[in-house]
């Protein structure tokens, strides 16, 4: 009896060994990770009875294996999700209907084995022999999420080539951690090229080179037309701004002179009161019979133009001689020094 159930044994075996083996295990597999952003992509099976599916696993820290890619047709995987940090042991087979193939294991890193692409490079030459130098770290995007590779990385620096066009040796090379890098001390309208990259210091790890990017620097007697320029522009801008509070100041003037000192004049009366000298003397003469009266003094002072101020000294002239004439008769006002038109424009 044993012996054949041996036999049987060796029958199943014989039977099943090779439908577990036709189907072959996913070749050249090889991971695609930019920016921690991973795929993983293998050749097809070679099986003729149909189309193969395969799975794809990564070892959790729990040590069960969980899916990344589940029976799927195609011969890619996204595997982006894995932890960023630590060593991912995945798995892949390829499966037609109930049968499998053998598993193939591997291991991957993301934050290491990632590639990351250059930074965006942008030249601006703002003085003769001298380049300022803009870096623009690339981003990262996962889940439609948008990091800083600073999230990711401690150390990062920029590392800069710089080449004359003309000769192609490079001539500086640049550690910068900084996004803007001012390079001086080059010649003046020259041609210089420079490729920038991301460098990882805690890992050694490099990221890829940008594409040359070249441009000339400044020619000495560009410099003297841009400040020509400049000059004229500044000039133009300080003589309108001086024109500006020259209006100001007059309009202010105006009007505070509109809302405090109005334009004013003399009551009728007293105006004519001026005119006619004689008739004031009279009214004097009548107001002040046999008494003797103190008189304030009155102070009439004029802004007007000089005609204005002789007329009134003829006027104001007038009236002393007439009152100095009846003076010596009966009124005797005890001060009068001065009259004058109190007008305002
Ligand atoms: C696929 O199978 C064919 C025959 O069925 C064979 O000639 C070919 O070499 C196989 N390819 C690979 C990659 O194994
Ligand atoms: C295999 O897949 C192709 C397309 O990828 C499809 O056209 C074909 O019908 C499939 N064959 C089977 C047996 O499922
Ligand atoms: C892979 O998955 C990540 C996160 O799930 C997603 O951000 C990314 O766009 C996917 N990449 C591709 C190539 O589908
Ligand atoms: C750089 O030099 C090459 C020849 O060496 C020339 O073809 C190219 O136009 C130059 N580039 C610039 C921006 O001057
Ligand atoms: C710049 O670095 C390269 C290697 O990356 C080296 O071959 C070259 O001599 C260096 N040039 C200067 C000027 O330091
Ligand atoms: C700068 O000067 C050089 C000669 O010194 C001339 O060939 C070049 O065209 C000038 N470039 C500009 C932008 O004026």
């Amino acid at each position: 009896m044993v012996p054949t159930r041996s036999w049987w044994c060796l029958i199943c075996v014989c039977v099943f060994w090779p439908i577990h083996a036709i189907i072959q295990e996913p070749q050249n597999i090889r991971l695609n990770s930019v920016m921690l952003n991973s795929v993983l992509l293998w050749d097809p099976s070679n099986f003729s009875e149909g189309n193969v599916t395969y799975t794809i696993q990564y070892e959790s820290l729990k040590s069960d294996f969980i899916d990344l890619c589940r029976r799927i047709y195609f011969t890619e995987c996204n595997i982006s999700n894995t932890p960023k940090y630590s060593l991912a042991n995945l798995r892949i087979r390829a499966e037609f209907e109930n049968k499998q193939s053998h598993w193939i294991y591997f291991n991957f890193t993301p934050f290491k084995d990632t590639i990351i692409i250059p930074p965006i490079v942008q030249i601006i030459p703002r003085k003769p022999g001298i380049l300022d130098v803009y870096l623009q770290s690339p981003p990262v995007i996962l889940n439609d999420n948008r990091y800083s590779l600073k999230d990711f990385y401690g150390s990062m620096v920029y590392k800069i080539k710089i080449w004359m066009n003309a000769s192609e040796q490079v001539i500086t090379n640049v550690t910068t951690p900084h996004t803007l890098y001012v390079i001086s001390g080059l010649d003046t309208g020259i041609t210089y090229c420079l490729k920038a990259q991301v460098f990882i210091e805690e890992l050694n790890k490099p990221g890829e080179w940008s594409k040359a990017t070249c441009t000339q620097t400044i020619n000495s007697t560009n410099i003297v037309g841009t400040d020509q320029v400049t000059v004229t522009v500044i000039f133009l801008t300080v003589l309108a701004f001086i024109f500006f509070c020259c209006c100001m100041i007059g309009c202010t003037y105006r009007w505070i002179k509109y809302c405090f000192f109005p334009s004013y004049s003399l009551p009728q009366h007293f105006i004519q009161f001026l005119n006619h000298p004689y008739h004031s003397s009279q009214f004097l003469e009548s107001q002040s019979q046999g008494e003797d009266h103190n008189y304030d003094m009155l102070t009439v002072l004029s802004e007007r133009s000089k005609q204005c101020n002789s007329k009134s000294e003829n006027k104001m002239s007038n009236i002393k001689q007439e009152l100095q004439g009846s003076q010596e008769d009966t009124i005797r006002p005890k001060e009068i020094s001065s009259c004058t038109t109190l007008l305002h424009v």
